[in-house]
């Protein structure tokens, strides 16, 4: 396709996404203008009104002594560092993503917050990378300890949805990461702009700073269907825990091509399969990489039961709209510090996420 085409194309997906998004008139505060402070200001649900189409939230906000257990419903999320963070994952076992994007809940790697801890041997490999304005997590899980169906590809969990009331619905996330709170792990502020990425047997979140700049384009959530390659390029490894400094990725979807800056939009799921995207993501450069042991990070974690997860949600959270899988492993490409013996299997194995998801 040429390159006009494919601009015009764009537009007019360009603004079929803007269409499709459209409050639910129960509940029309979209979950992006919710804010609360932590934890005094949190309600017991953000969204509660049983005449919503998608029904209320399943779980609730403020998480305790009390909603600590493995059959916990909380979905008020954090995400500080790599010893410290959470993902959304089902609370039902042999869960896809795209069935109950809607109602997953924190799974954690710390203890104290009230919520479901990841069990042990959940994470195989994280790289945490810290930019002038986000945090990005990257890595490499054992999803079946999440509660996910081993051959879930997965999908997208964000605070937008099609109907604004985000995925899961009335899910909040909070961080200590950024400048604006002053080295001070105690204090805690929300985060508007985030996406995570669950399937398979990756994960990647991307948590932009609420003082930052470009936070919308470098946590855009329209590109559901690319997975962590192009939302959140990364050069984790798998078996490696590392923690580096980064530069800003280029917002998913800008691409030069023959010198010319070019905006990408993905098609509908209406049109099939996407077979081809018109640019490779580029992994921005990284450094000052420190790497640990899984033991120093993460200590405290349950046993993996088999059995967690038996809470049965209320209400019906039916997705209306659910999007198909999107990709979820890292990219696996490695030109990082300390990929240099794994460069080659590591970019094979990049290879196949992408073909996997396209295919
Ligand atoms: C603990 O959390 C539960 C569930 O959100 C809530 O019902 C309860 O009131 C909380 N307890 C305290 C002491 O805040
Ligand atoms: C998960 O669900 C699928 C489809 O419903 C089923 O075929 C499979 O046996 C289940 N796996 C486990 C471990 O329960
Ligand atoms: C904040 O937490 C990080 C990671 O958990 C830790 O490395 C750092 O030392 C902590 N900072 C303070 C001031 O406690
Ligand atoms: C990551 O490593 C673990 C442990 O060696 C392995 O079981 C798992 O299959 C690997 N994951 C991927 C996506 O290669």
């Amino acid at each position: 396709m040429s390159r006009s085409a494919l601009s015009s194309v764009s537009a007019l997906l360009a603004i079929a996404a803007v269409v499709r998004a459209q409050p639910d008139p129960a509940d029309p505060t979209p979950l992006v203008d919710k804010h609360y402070a932590y934890p005094s200001g949190i309600p017991y649900q953000v969204d509660y009104n049983t005449a919503a189409i998608r029904g209320p939230q399943i779980g609730y906000n403020i998480c305790n002594g009390t909603t600590e257990n493995q059959d916990s419903l909380c979905q008020t999320s954090m995400v500080n560092h790599i010893d410290d963070f959470c993902l959304w994952a089902p609370p039902k076992p042999n869960s896809t993503i795209g069935d109950t994007e809607g109602q997953e809940v924190a799974w954690c790697t710390k203890p104290g917050r009230g919520t479901r801890l990841m069990p042990e041997g959940t994470l195989y490999g994280v790289q945490y990378i810290k930019t002038p304005n986000y945090i990005q997590i990257a890595g490499f899980v054992d999803q079946t300890k999440l509660n996910m169906a081993a051959d879930d590809y997965g999908g997208e969990l964000d605070p937008h949805g099609a109907d604004l009331r985000g995925n899961p619905l009335g899910g909040l996330m909070y961080s200590n990461a950024f400048p604006s709170n002053n080295g001070n792990n105690d204090t805690y502020q929300q985060v508007i702009d985030w996406t995570n990425f669950m399937g398979g047997n990756g994960f990647c979140i991307k948590v932009c700073d609420p003082a930052g700049t470009n936070q919308q384009a470098l946590c855009q959530n329209i590109y559901d269907r690319l997975g962590c390659a192009y939302n959140a390029p990364n050069n984790a490894q798998n078996g490696t825990f590392e923690v580096c400094q980064g530069d800003d990725m280029t917002p998913v979807g800008v691409y030069t091509s023959n010198g010319a800056t070019m905006t990408y939009f993905q098609p509908p799921e209406s049109l099939g399969p996407i077979s081809s995207v018109p640019y490779t993501p580029v992994v921005p450069s990284s450094s000052s990489c420190v790497t640990y042991q899984s033991a120093q990070l993460y200590t405290g974690l349950p046993a993996p039961t088999g059995a967690s997860g038996s809470a049965q949600p209320t209400g019906s959270a039916k997705p209306s709209g659910s999007k198909s899988g999107g990709a979820a492993a890292p990219s696996g490409t490695s030109n990082g510090a300390g990929a240099l013996g794994v460069s080659t299997v590591a970019g094979a194995a990049g290879v196949l996420f992408a073909m996997a998801f396209l295919s």
